[in-house]
């Protein structure tokens, strides 16, 4: 077997960056320590934190009960409110939002204070899109098929800005787009998917189009790598999703000549070393 790793495989800059601030954080931080939502969909990582002390909020309920420490923002960023609760509450906040889904939220706050009505074309359920909506003073509309973005009317001619998922697929943001373009709103659309996405994407596609079989690593709730999951399969019947090397079935792979690997934003390098140290061996 031959394989061939995607260079853009695993962490982008922004999770690295979080990832980095909690581990800072377990070493010297104000004690006890909290992330509003595990850091990454990683379970291997978000335990290793846990060891180290820094535990899980799973609710805004749990950050209410809070009484002392720190709280860290993962990289999905949150809505002001949550922020707003933790001053309130006179918790230590350490911020690790992804400086380009901070720039999501500044210019859906600037857009909506002047009056325009925001459209986030993303995942309505996703907490990147839950944080982009908490900056939001009107109601945003959250669009994610073409059907949703074919029913779309306003009631009113207001005019509209529309941004997007990180995460998104930037192919099917363009469809989207160009279904929106037809209803002649006055618009402003600012591509907000991150390069980092746009990149992990293209070349998990090309690595797929070249290889027999394709592996996709990632986190179950992780998105982006279900998103990689899609678009690889398009390319090659053969795509295999795992979490870990211990999912990885040698025997369905065994007759494979090129094996091709790629992994969602939040799977450690050294996961995906081991992948391929397996399948070569
Ligand atoms: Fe940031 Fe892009 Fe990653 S928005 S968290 S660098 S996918």
């Amino acid at each position: 077997m031959r394989v061939k790793v995607a260079k853009s495989a695993g962490f982008c800059f922004g999770v690295h960056r979080a990832v980095d601030t909690v581990y800072e954080q377990a070493e010297k931080g104000v004690r006890p320590i909290y992330t509003y939502g595990p850091i990454i969909h990683n379970e291997v990582v978000v335990q290793d934190l846990e060891e180290k002390g820094v535990k899980v909020l799973n609710s805004r309920e749990e950050l209410e009960a809070l009484t002392e420490g720190t709280v860290i923002i993962r990289s999905h960023g949150v809505g002001k409110e949550i922020y707003d609760l933790i001053e309130r509450k006179g918790l230590h906040c350490v911020d690790a939002t992804c400086p380009f889904v901070k720039k999501i939220h500044k210019i859906v706050e600037r857009e909506s204070r002047a009056g325009k009505q925001i459209v986030i074309i993303g995942n309505d359920r996703h907490p990147e899109v839950e944080g982009i909506k908490g900056w939001c003073s009107t109601a945003a509309i959250v669009l994610e098929s073409a059907e949703q973005a074919e029913n779309f009317a306003l009631p009113e001619a207001v005019p509209i800005c529309v941004v997007s998922q990180t995460t998104f697929n930037y192919k099917k943001f363009q469809d989207l787009v160009e279904i929106l373009d037809k209803k002649r709103y006055d618009r402003v659309v600012v591509n907000t998917i991150c390069n980092a996405t746009e990149e992990r994407q293209a070349e998990a596609r090309q690595i797929a189009g070249e290889v027999d079989a394709m592996i996709v690593i990632g986190g179950s709730h992780s998105s982006n790598t279900q998103k990689l999951f899609e678009i690889c399969r398009n390319e090659c019947k053969n795509t295999y999703y795992i979490q870990t090397v211990q999912d990885l079935d040698l025997e369905v792979l065994r007759s494979t000549g090129l094996i091709g690997i790629t992994a969602g934003a939040s799977t450690p390098k050294k996961i995906i070393e081991e992948v391929q140290t397996r399948c070569l061996n």
